[in-house]
């Protein structure tokens, strides 16, 4: 009896060893397309902590294009990485993406911008985290309809700077998103001008605005909106450049991150006005641990989390974020 008693432990041991991997033994990969962004340095910081917690590892790599997304998935398959989460230089990537963790065994599941499709749509079986892209977009759209009402402007006279980068179906949402508050709020379609840009950065959202700004210079106010803060950043200081003065124009951006903060901490108040904080702890701790119980313990993600947001002005965000838990 003893030793049958013995048996079926022992068999219960083993097949509890089978069926989780020791922790030390797991090794997960985080991609993302703009490791200079810190939004992105958030995402890895977190995936970090989750790794510390509970011992396994996490290999990061920024990835540009799809060049370097190929190579750094084969470098992963490489180190014995079993599975990884990637933030994609550019969704139509999504079947290579596919095909490439496929050869190295690797499970995949996304963050940020989901994979497409040759037809554009979602790839619904890799699983995904991202922001509700509308609803925030639409957070976004009426806290500046509120703000142009506040200072009396009238909306036939304000421009409406959309810094657009349409290849990105989130983008996409988060801007339609604010334009619809700012239609149902009165706002003539007529003065809303795309200021496409040719990258997610600063930069680039700063040189589409210039042209938008430069064209037509008989506006005196004016809002700006895009995909995240370093697209409304650039808006705002397009129009800096241009002689617009901080209190003719209101932006507010997605994100929160450092780009954010840092700007609200200027001295003198600059035309950036407040930004949606989304979260970087779920998208980076949560993602990794998602990953890491598919590893360890064959638990498959949830194919679709929609991650929410909270709006914060220039003169509360050190209220939303204390009520936020961010310190
Ligand atoms: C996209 C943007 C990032 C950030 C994330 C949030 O990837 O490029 O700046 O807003 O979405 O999901």
């Amino acid at each position: 009896m003893r030793l049958l008693k013995a048996a079926m432990l022992a068999g219960t041991v083993a097949i509890m060893f089978a069926g989780s991997a020791l922790a030390a033994d797991v090794k997960i990969g985080f991609i993302v397309k703009q490791p200079e962004e810190p939004w992105f340095q958030d995402e890895w910081k977190f995936a970090d902590i989750a790794a510390k917690e509970k011992g396994f590892t996490v290999v990061k790599i920024g990835a540009e294009d799809g060049e370097k997304v190929q190579s750094a998935i084969d470098n992963l398959g490489a180190q014995g990485v079993q599975g990884f989460i990637i933030c994609t230089p550019d969704v139509k990537l999504g079947p290579g993406i596919v095909a490439k963790a496929d050869a190295n065994q690797l499970k995949v599941m996304t963050v940020d911008d989901r994979l497409v499709g040759a037809d554009g749509s979602p790839l619904a079986d890799v699983p995904h985290m991202g922001i509700s892209a509308t609803k925030i977009g639409e957070d976004v759209g009426k806290a500046l309809a509120a703000e142009i009402k506040k200072r009396g402007w009238d909306m036939k006279s304000v421009g409406a700077i959309r810094v657009s980068y349409d290849q990105l179906p989130t983008a996409v949402d988060r801007v339609e998103g604010a334009i619809a508050m700012l239609k149902e709020a009165g706002f003539p379609a007529a003065n809303i001008f795309d200021a496409p840009q040719a990258k997610t950065d600063t930069e680039a959202a700063l040189n589409a605005s210039t042209t938008v700004l430069n064209k037509h210079s008989d506006i005196k106010h004016w809002v700006a909106f895009g995909l995240n803060d370093e697209a409304v950043l650039g808006a705002i200081r397009a129009s800096e450049s241009v002689g617009i003065s901080s209190d003719n124009i209101v932006g507010i951006g997605i994100g929160g991150a450092d780009s954010a903060i840092n700007e609200f901490k200027k001295p003198s108040a600059t035309g950036f006005f407040g930004t949606v904080i989304i979260s970087p702890k779920r998208h980076g701790y949560e993602t990794a641990m998602n990953m890491y119980d598919w590893v360890a313990n064959n638990k498959e993600p949830p194919k679709l989390t929609l991650t929410s947001g909270s709006l914060a002005l220039r003169g509360d965000y050190e209220k939303v974020r204390k009520d936020l838990g961010i310190e």
